[in-house]
């Protein structure tokens, strides 16, 4: 699936950009920018990030599933990557809310 139109990046390569990262370092704190840069590429409209922000968010959390760490530093390490939503705007959806009406 096509995550960034401007730069025709896909969903699969993002997620291998991630890996790479946090193979490098599993604690650090990933941003889409670090994720881009990585790829050498750039945001441009940056209208994927909150897209990549909840990409980071699912695969960091797979990895340190797999990982031998103990359950608090995954949690809290885990709550910095979620906060990420607020930062990039993820965090309201762009569907409509439920109680929304038409008319
Ligand atoms: S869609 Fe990714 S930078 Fe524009």
């Amino acid at each position: 699936m096509l995550i960034c139109h401007c730069n025709i990046i896909t969903e699969k390569e993002i997620e291998e950009a991630i890996v790479a990262i946090l193979d490098q370092d599993p604690w650090q704190l990933v941003v889409p920018a670090k994720v881009y840069h990585w790829m050498h590429k750039r945001g441009r409209c940056c209208g994927c990030f909150p897209n990549v922000v909840e990409t980071i968010i699912r695969v960091t959390e797979n990895y340190h599933a797999r990982s031998e760490a103990d359950a608090v530093t995954i949690v809290s390490h885990l709550d910095r990557v979620r906060g990420l939503r607020v930062q990039f705007g993820s965090s309201t959806h762009e569907r409509r809310k439920a109680g929304h009406r038409a008319a």
